[in-house]
């Protein structure tokens, strides 16, 4: 057996240029975070954007860049800033995005863009081409590649092809809105495993194909004349290990070394007597509620006085896609509703919310997670949620309590945390109360079976499965054919 290629939109590393050299940090998302370790471990090379336009790398740098990138196993494709216009912030982020999250009123179907979504996923199946021997396995990942796998199978029939979507696939009634709907559907057929984080996605994604394609699946699978496809899910995890090393190494550092945003959060808890601590992380994305989310905690201020000086909000989000117009207006909608809350409720003593709007080091991320009483998770809809699993993870006293959304994939695995309807203010309001005065043994009841559950399903064992499956369907497809 050869290597495996993992092929993503974006690389796990995010290459940015100072003023005469370049500096490279991790990438923030689920995917990235969650590949990176099944990526260390084995035998694989990972082909993907370096998150700046091709223009804007200086000549003298661009070696570099591939040096940076290969140290890491990693292959770059570039992208021009055209490129990066219409696939990117265009097809991708404003048609897709968008439709498979149900916010159907923000897609856009601009031919344009779908030319460039086309011109590009052909550049990554260049980028593959070029890579690729007989034996070696293609892993393709998430919304922005969906015509990938069909343009690998085209030029080398016999391959072996995973395609995994990080993301919803939404009930058949919305995708058929989708002008492009064919393509997509076939270009995601040229796998021969097609992986989702939940059997809802799974089951959306056979409907679609047999309304629009007119095509019947049997147990999961499609066959295609002499090929077949199968269809399952796979909900990914995290790497719980080193999140809850992480978090427990950090915990016994002595206190003068700890990091200035822990001397922060050791404030919150001096400064207010028994006051605790609410967290939010994620991508500033219309997609994670955090407008609702803001707004509820508003009204538990206001129904639940006595909490004043006694709870803080810290929500940290990462600017995402900031050239697409929805991220821009739900900037200003979140500044807004932060300022009229602070503005309303604050005191001398104490600042409702504290809103930090940057990526941070991942050991603020454990500091943020280790310190906090509640995790406050409200996407409207999210294919899966990694964050809810890393607080989980990082809580190795057991304590602490998850509010999650049901509209969220791992709200399916998750189910002894407190699952709200992220559209219902009094339940998110309740639920804010209810994990405020939980008591230890009931949060660490309920999270003695979630990190039960999250240990033994790890990102390792997740990415195990699927390359299991897809070599078993991939025997399956050479016996039949065989016989
Ligand atoms: P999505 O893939 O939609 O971004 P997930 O919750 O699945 O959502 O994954 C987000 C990932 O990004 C997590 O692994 C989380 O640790 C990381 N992350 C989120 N917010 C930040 C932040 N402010 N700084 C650094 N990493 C972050
Ligand atoms: O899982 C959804 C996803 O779009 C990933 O493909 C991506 O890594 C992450 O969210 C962050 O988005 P972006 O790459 O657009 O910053």
């Amino acid at each position: 057996m050869g290597k495996t290629i993992i092929i993503s939109n974006r690389l796990p590393l995010q290459i940015n240029i100072t003023e005469k050299d370049i500096e490279v940090t991790p990438s923030v998302g689920g995917l990235a975070t969650g590949l990176k370790s099944f990526h260390k471990e084995g035998d694989s090379i990972w082909i993907g954007w370096t998150g700046m336009p091709e223009e804007e790398i200086p000549d003298d740098l661009k070696g570099k860049v591939l040096e940076e990138a290969k140290k890491q196993n990693c292959l770059p494709v570039d992208l021009t800033s055209e490129e990066i216009e219409g696939f990117y912030y265009g097809f991708s982020n404003r048609t897709i995005w968008p439709l498979f999250h149900y916010f159907m009123e923000y897609s856009e179907f601009e031919p344009e863009d779908w030319e460039s979504y086309k011109r590009v996923n052909q550049k990554y199946a260049e980028a593959v081409l070029e890579n690729l021997n007989d034996d070696d396995e293609v892993w393709v990942h998430d919304y922005q590649l969906l015509l990938l796998p069909k343009m690998i199978r085209d030029k080398k029939p016999n391959v072996t092809i995973g395609f995994f979507n990080h993301i919803p696939f939404p009930s058949s009634e919305v995708f058929r809105t989708l002008p492009w709907r064919e393509e997509i559907l076939e270009g995601m057929l040229g796998a021969d495993l097609i992986g989702f984080h939940t059997y809802d996605y799974e089951r959306h994604f056979l409907r679609s194909v047999k309304l629009i394609l007119r095509k019947d699946s049997t147990f999961n699978e499609i066959h295609l004349g002499n090929r077949i496809v199968r269809v399952d899910s796979f909900p990914m995890g995290i790497d719980y290990q080193k999140f809850s090393d992480a978090s427990l190494n950090q915990q016994n550092q002595p206190s003068s070394e700890n990091s200035n945003f822990q001397k922060k959060l050791d404030y919150h808890k001096n400064s207010t007597s028994d006051a605790k601590l609410i967290i939010s992380i994620d991508r500033l994305d219309y997609t994670k509620g955090i407008a609702n989310r803001i707004r509820a905690y508003g009204y538990f201020l206001e129904k639940y006085p006595e909490y004043k000086e006694k709870v803080r909000l810290v929500m940290l989000a990462v600017p995402s896609r900031t050239n697409v117009p929805q991220y821009q207006l739900l900037k200003k909608e979140v500044d807004e509703l932060v300022g009229r809350i602070n503005g309303r409720f604050a005191t001398v003593n104490w600042t409702p919310i504290w809103y930090f709007f940057r990526s941070m080091p991942f050991e603020n991320l454990i500091d943020l997670y280790s310190s906090s009483d509640v995790a406050l998770i409200t996407p409207t809809r999210d294919g899966m949620n990694l964050v809810a699993k890393e607080y989980i993870a990082t809580r190795t006293d057991q304590t602490g309590v998850l509010i999650l959304s049901e509209m969220a994939g791992a709200a399916h695995e998750l189910n002894e945390a407190l699952i709200i309807n992220p559209n219902n203010f009094e339940q998110i309001v309740d639920a804010i109360k209810t994990a405020l005065e939980m008591p230890k043994e009931e949060q660490i009841r309920r999270n003695k079976m979630l990190q039960k559950r999250l240990k033994r399903y790890t990102v390792e064992k997740w990415a195990k499965d699927f390359m299991n499956s897809l070599r078993e369907a991939k025997n399956r497809i050479s016996k039949i054919k065989a016989e």
